[in-house]
């Protein structure tokens, strides 16, 4: 197998009396797009501080291209690097801001010249090499600032919260601009967000960090469909998380009594019977029938149904006092909800039970 571009194991980072990442173990293949995701304060600024040698670790490696980067400073990483505050020099024209990389290892004028012409048309600024940053919105400004990361074909692509400045309409073009040249130019990119639709729209894998470690790392499919904790399960989109009681566990399924009813969820974990337990089901993967079937599954009724567009949204109340949410499409019309009493139900597989701690 090829060499990934970047592997970090065993990386730890305290500050004082604070952990900010606790024994990180993670791995980078060449050409791909990985992106850290987790709530603030969870240490993915640190981890990618660490890559790029503004931070020291206390212990563990970082491996860039199979060597150690222990002992080089950050500019001879061959790393680039874009945050959320652009940081581009605000008295240099755009094309001298991009172009800076290059003069600084002393290439050529017309090679400088030409790369900068090609970087700038990557990010969709071709016209704009003459103006300076004030003169350019937001938006694009942190496009010279991508240009510029990547003006040197760095190894390795490092960006902070690049879109957090942004409006929203403007955060979800640039994210598929910033895909776009990633695919395009077969770099690889270690991205940082806390946003969780950023995550999945961007990445090929997404490492989730929660208190400074890494609670799962796979791909977006793989997070959404199997989270391997409870923190990944309310992470990752929305979820319904039911409390109830194991019954037992066979093949992997955990039977569950829960205050409004019996089901099923699949479990990678050790779980006691009689133990306490966390469901987590997807709105979507619910069934919605009349509570008359004699199908098991847990009793509720609908308080609210909201239209939206191609698909409604129920809110169920359940007989514990909790609300679980239910997505239909509107095509998928084989039941007429017309009572509120409703029985909720779903295949075993296409829900998870986790130990409460
Ligand atoms: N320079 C620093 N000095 C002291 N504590 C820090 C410093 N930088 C980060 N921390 C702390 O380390 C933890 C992780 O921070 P950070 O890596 O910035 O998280 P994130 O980027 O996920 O929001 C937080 O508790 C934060 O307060
Ligand atoms: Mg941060």
């Amino acid at each position: 197998m090829e060499k990934p571009v970047l592997e970090l194991s065993g990386v730890r980072k305290r500050y004082d009396s604070v952990v900010a990442v606790d024994d990180v173990d993670l791995s980078l293949r060449t050409g791909e797009f990985l992106t850290l995701l987790g709530p603030s304060g969870s240490g993915k600024t640190t981890t990618l501080m660490m890559v790029a040698g503004l931070q020291q670790p206390d212990a563990g490696t970082i491996l860039l291209n199979g060597a150690s980067v222990a002992r080089l400073p950050p500019y001879r990483r061959d790393i680039g690097m874009v945050f959320q505050n652009y940081a581009l020099f605000p008295h240099m024209t755009v094309r001298r801001n991009v172009g800076f990389p290059l003069e600084m290892r002393g290439k050529p004028r017309s090679e400088i010249a030409q790369l900068v012409d090609e970087a700038l048309r990557v990010v969709g600024l071709p016209d704009h090499g003459d103006r300076l940053p004030k003169q350019l919105s937001g938006g694009q400004q942190q496009r010279v600032a991508l240009a510029r990361a990547m003006v040197y074909r760095p190894a390795l692509l490092l960006m902070d919260e690049p879109l957090g400045a942004l409006d929203r309409k403007l955060r979800e073009q640039l994210q598929l601009e910033i895909k776009r040249v990633h695919r395009e130019r077969e770099i690889s990119v270690l991205y940082v967000t806390h946003d969780q639709d950023e995550a999945l729209t961007m990445s090929d894998r997404i490492a989730v960090f929660n208190h400074g470690r890494i609670e799962q790392i796979g791909t977006p499919e793989e997070l959404y469909d199997q989270p391997a904790t409870r923190f990944v399960a309310g992470f990752i989109g929305d979820t319904n998380l039911l409390s109830g009681r194991a019954i037992g566990v066979f093949n992997g399924i955990c039977e569950v009594e829960t205050a409004a009813g019996r089901v099923r969820a699949v479990t990678r974990q050790t779980i006691q019977a009689g133990s306490a337990v966390t469901l987590a089901v997807r709105p979507e993967r619910i069934v919605l029938t009349g509570a008359q079937q004699d199908t098991p599954g847990i009793d509720g009724t609908i308080t609210d149904v909201i239209f939206m567009g191609t698909a409604r949204k129920y809110v169920v109340r359940l007989a514990d006092g909790n609300s679980c949410v239910v997505l239909r499409q509107i095509s998928d019309a084989a039941f007429d909800i017309s009572a509120p009493a409703v029985r909720l139900s779903w295949p075993a597989d296409k829900a998870t039970a986790f130990a409460d701690q």
